[in-house]
């Protein structure tokens, strides 16, 4: 590890890298959803042996089958997703928990127009995570070679707070429309936090704004947890696992005055031609069903 970098973020942050770790195992298949050529060098930085650092025995791990299957297939959707916002105009992108998503190095988001105001054409994405986890990011990216596709702001901020200060220093705006992003947050805060979070959201949408998320609720929670009770990583997880959001993502959506529409994982499963991804054993089916409805795209 460089000198200069802070060490790795452990706690909640270490979800972070283990999310990355998944990303990192996709880039050595011959039929990648994506390629994400950043995630590696957090796993080097951090001083990790491999994909599943720093646990032992991932093939005996329920928990690393479960990421290795699930986490391609829903990091695709949400780039499918972002894609389809900027397409539709929605240049202005803020990812909530974006631990180290590289998005912003990988996607090929809109250019600016020649001539065009700042915001106009160009995407901006920003960075919501803890001052924790985007010290580490930030330091790691700063010494490497390659600049972001598109405008980037890290905001460092604790998401149960006052976050929006920090989003608004940055230079959001809220008169433009946004496409929002919460991917693997939910189930890391209660139903309260997610309750706040989303009235801020709300506040800040123009109309036109979208908001992605992996959606997690109580009953989630227990059902994905008993599949993957076992596991040996389970141990560092378990204590991270909030109830998520009150419901079912329609009705809570809609309370919040946005529009859902859930997509069913078995189905994306099947249209990246994938299906075993989800069914590599008894834990990772249950697993697939609990979290079937988990992936939803809301328009205000
Ligand atoms: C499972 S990781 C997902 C990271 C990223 N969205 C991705 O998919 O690569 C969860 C992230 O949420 C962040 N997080 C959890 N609680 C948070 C909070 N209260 N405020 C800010 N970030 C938080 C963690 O630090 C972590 O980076």
């Amino acid at each position: 590890m460089p000198r200069s970098t802070p060490p790795p973020p452990t706690g909640i942050g270490l979800t972070a890298l283990l999310t990355a770790g998944a990303r990192v195992a996709e880039n050595i298949r011959l039929d990648p959803l994506y390629r994400d050529h950043v995630a590696p060098l957090f796993l080097e930085s951090a001083g990790a042996r491999d994909t599943w650092w720093p646990f032992p025995g991932r093939e005996e791990d329920a928990l690393w089958r479960w990421l290795n299957g699930y986490i391609p297939l829903r990091t695709r959707f949400f780039d499918d997703y972002l894609l389809d916002a900027g397409r539709r105009g929605r240049h202005q992108v803020v990812v909530l928990g974006a631990g180290l998503d590289t998005r912003a190095f990988r996607l090929p988001w809109p250019c600016p127009a020649p001539g065009g105001e700042p915001g106009d054409r160009a995407a901006t994405v920003y960075e919501i995570d803890l001052p924790s986890v985007l010290d580490f990011k930030e330091a790691v990216l700063t010494g490497r070679r390659g600049r972001p596709r598109c405008a980037r702001a890290a905001v460092r901020a604790d998401l149960r707070g006052n976050w929006t200060s920090g989003l608004l220093a940055a230079g959001f705006r809220p008169d433009l429309p946004t496409a929002w992003l919460a991917e693997g947050l939910a189930a890391h805060l209660g139903p309260e936090e997610n309750d706040r979070l989303m009235e801020s959201v709300t506040r800040l949408s123009a109309p036109g704004s979208r908001f992605a998320t992996e959606y997690w609720n109580s009953a989630t929670l227990r059902s994905w947890s008993e599949a993957m009770e076992g596991a040996p990583s389970m141990d560092f997880l378990r204590p991270h696992l909030r109830p998520g959001c009150r419901g079912e993502p329609e009705e809570w959506f809609a309370a919040h005055g946005w529009q859902a529409d859930v997509h069913a994982l078995t189905e994306l499963a099947h249209t990246h031609l994938r299906p075993r991804a989800l069914a590599s054993g008894p834990r990772t089916s249950a697993a697939a069903r609990a979290m079937n409805r988990a992936l939803v795209v809301a328009a205000t």
